[in-house]
């Protein structure tokens, strides 16, 4: 069966949308997605009938408890873990803060973590201050430039028995590229160490299961995945039911709650379970039967197969243009190492100079260092000026693939 491109786009209401008779073409997608109709609704329905504070014993505050828990069961489902398990927030960043601040006391002065050149500052910035809190020693972990990802002898040649953290990525948001995390895990485990994975960018694109992965926590942002602005921290029940939270003094110390400081951001958590719901429609349409973790596989699966489509067009288009600096995998034979994110430099042009004349065009794209700050230092690239980062989703086509490439080649 093909990819039902057509009925995908028709549930995303802002594809349709023109500026002055031309269609937007949504190629920012790393930095945030669109979100489906259903969505849309379900955030809306939630306003109407479940607006309340949580624990009372009328029928909104009911509402709002199911919501709740709705929320936690999808993103279990979604990420393979138990809803106790289930941390939701504001947002990666501030949910990595937080488990940073915690774990942090957990540690003595002396005790080494390791922090990566080819993470997203959100899973960098909270491991520095917090190695500065508490004394800790900083070990850096740099990425490989002809592989694209970070290798296991690299990482050995820093574990000891002082490792308490590895912090990594799954994938990139600068290069795009996947890392073995399940292998690296293990290594870090060997020595005893707490393994945080962000996986921002590697979960539009990738089927996330966090018992294969073996790591002890996992963070996602659901704005990411065609869903509202909300993070989400998978942690292992035992290492959370162990932590002490910061959390105020008379809130509850069960799971999740006790990581969940604060009035939950209620119709945000409704359209997270509707983003988990859709990813449900797309594998039941795709034929898939059985539990929602069924459906979810078989969506990711096909969506993953439509975008590399788009991404090996993307990358040839890209690679004929002269003067143009693809930074990660470009050879198609390592696709399934990589997701369809794609940063670009021109030795003429600035990121700033093409991003502006793709706008024109109505093309959308993100220049800079995208927080992928260690990222553009390794490789040498001005901080201040970055990448041009095009970033397909499985709701773009190659249509506006090839519109994108007719931009970029215009700019140059
Ligand atoms: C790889 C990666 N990690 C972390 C983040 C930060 O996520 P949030 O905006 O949810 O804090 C991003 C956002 O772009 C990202 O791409």
């Amino acid at each position: 069966m093909s990819f039902p491109i057509q009925e995908v786009r028709a549930q995303f209401p802002a594809l349709a949308l023109t500026d002055e008779g031309k269609a937007r073409v949504y190629l920012d997608n790393p930095a945030g997605t669109q979100v489906p109709q259903m969505v849309v609704d379900a955030v809306s329905h939630a306003f109407v009938h479940s607006n309340a504070n949580l624990g009372g014993f009328f029928k909104t505050t009911e509402a709002a408890g199911q919501v709740v828990l709705d929320a936690h069961r999808a993103m279990a489902d979604f990420l393979g873990g138990s809803e106790d398990e289930i941390i939701i927030g504001a947002n990666m960043t501030s949910l990595t803060y937080h488990m940073s601040r915690t774990l942090g006391r957990t540690f003595q002065a002396g005790d080494e973590i390791i922090v990566t050149r080819m993470d997203h500052e959100g899973d960098v910035s909270p491991w520095l201050q917090m190695a500065e809190d508490f004394g800790l020693v900083v070990r850096w972990l740099p990425f490989n430039e002809e592989t694209w990802q970070i290798e296991e002898e690299a990482l050995v040649g820093l574990l000891n028995s002082r490792t308490k953290l590895l912090a990594l990525n799954y994938a990139s948001n600068l290069t795009g590229s996947i890392n073995e995390v399940a292998k690296l895990t293990a290594r870090a485990k060997s020595v005893g160490a707490l393994v945080y994975v962000d996986a921002v960018q590697f979960a539009p694109h990738g089927l996330v299961d966090v018992n294969e992965l073996g790591c002890d926590f996992l963070a996602c942002s659901s704005y990411k995945f065609f869903g509202p602005h909300l993070g989400i921290l998978w942690g292992r029940r035992e290492l959370l039911l162990e932590l002490e939270a910061y959390k105020c003094r008379c809130s509850t110390t069960q799971l999740p709650e006790k990581f969940e400081t604060g009035t939950p951001q209620i119709e945000l958590l409704a359209g997270l379970t509707t983003t988990v719901d859709y990813y449900d429609w797309l594998g039941r349409e795709m034929g898939a039967v059985g539990s929602r973790r069924a459906a979810i596989v078989e969506a990711v699966d096909r969506a993953i197969a439509y975008e590399n489509v788009l991404m090996a067009r993307l990358i040839s288009g890209l690679k004929a243009l002269p003067g143009v600096n693809i930074h990660g995998i470009t050879n198609d034979n390592r696709f399934s190492d990589r997701v369809p994110t794609v940063s670009i430099t021109h030795d003429k042009k600035t990121p700033d100079e093409i991003a502006k004349s793709l706008s024109d065009k109505n093309v959308f794209v993100w220049s800079g260092h995208n927080y992928a700050f260690e990222v553009v230092r390794q490789l040498g690239i001005d901080e201040d000026t970055g990448v041009v980062r095009i970033g397909a989703a499985h709701y773009n086509t190659l249509e506006e693939i090839e519109a994108c490439l007719e931009a970029v080649a215009a700019a140059l």
